[in-house]
């Protein structure tokens, strides 16, 4: 549950969110409004953030979707996979982005990720899992994979909880996949992924994450998908919105980014500014540029 905040009315002196919300500045993102933006050919902008000061810096840069991602397994908690996060990390992640955009008076549409194992035992065990991200403040919730989770989709959405579908490289199987790897490059794994993302489209799913496809697969379904507007990562420009972990974009790692990763802080003032030139660049189509981030 979303408690609320009792703070006088100057803002927290540790970050500047406003205590109080102030007059909005855009429109709030609604399921409507993302489908709408994907017929008229506006690219949808997503970033996960995981706390409430980065998701309302990522909200006052024009993010469109936010993307509370259970690669907070990885980025926060240092661990080598999404498999061990649990419902109640993700709720509490969930929670302190919604306390952030209420704060800010934000416009961006938040999706709450369902860990491994909190949807995959049965249709009311993901009922009752999704029910805590949508009352920590998610307005829609994620999860991965084809063919069986399809029934489960469409009993969530038959009971007014939206959902964004996530196919090809699916971290919460790492293990099944046998790494983190280009999926679909076969004529079957193809097919395959075409017939899942039909069927999760048919079951009501709003939004299909395409994760490391190749570039002209994605693009292929996107046209196909006509009301399940698909967010590539590693996945080309062809899709029709964009998601990045928003600490490979800003560049705060140790290791190497991946391939589909561009690091937005070269030449940005500031992290906002770096929100602010992704948000550019994924709406006038110059990221990902297909030559350097795609297969
Ligand atoms: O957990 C996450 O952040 C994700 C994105 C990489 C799409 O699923």
């Amino acid at each position: 549950m979303i408690t609320p905040t009792s703070t006088p009315d100057s803002a927290t002196p540790y970050g500047t969110l406003p205590a109080h919300a102030t007059t909005s500045a855009r429109k709030p993102i609604s399921l409507p409004r993302l489908l709408e933006m994907h017929t008229r050919g506006e690219k949808i902008t997503m970033l996960t953030a995981y706390d409430a000061t980065f998701g309302a810096v990522a909200d006052a840069a024009g993010v469109d979707c936010i993307l509370v991602g259970d690669s907070l397994g990885m980025v926060c908690q240092g661990l080598s996979s999404t498999v061990s996060v649990t419902l109640e990390t993700m709720r509490y992640h969930v929670e302190s982005v919604a306390r952030g955009l209420r704060r800010a008076q934000g416009a961006a549409w938040l999706i709450g990720d369902l860990p491994f194992g909190a949807y995959h035992e049965s249709k009311e065990q993901a009922l009752r899992s999704a029910a805590v991200l949508m009352q920590a403040g998610a307005h829609m919730v994620k999860l991965e994979g084809g063919g069986w989770t399809a029934e489960t989709v469409r009993f969530l959405v038959d009971r007014g909880i939206p959902v964004c579908a996530h196919l090809g490289l699916t971290p919460q199987t790492v293990y099944a996949l046998g790494g983190y790897r280009v999926q679909g490059k076969t004529l079957e794994s193809a097919a395959l992924l075409k017939r899942h993302s039909h069927e999760l489209q048919d079951a009501g799913a709003a939004l299909l994450v395409l994760e490391m496809v190749p570039a002209a697969l994605a693009a292929e379904l996107t046209t196909e998908l006509l009301h399940c507007p698909t967010i590539g990562i590693g996945a080309g420009n062809g899709t029709a919105g964009q998601v990045l972990v928003l600490h490979d974009m800003l560049g705060v790692n140790l290791g190497k980014n991946p391939k589909f990763v561009r690091n937005f802080m070269t030449g940005a003032a500031g992290i906002r500014e770096a929100m602010q030139a992704y948000v550019a660049a994924v709406k006038d189509g110059s990221f990902p540029d297909n030559t350097q981030h795609a297969w």
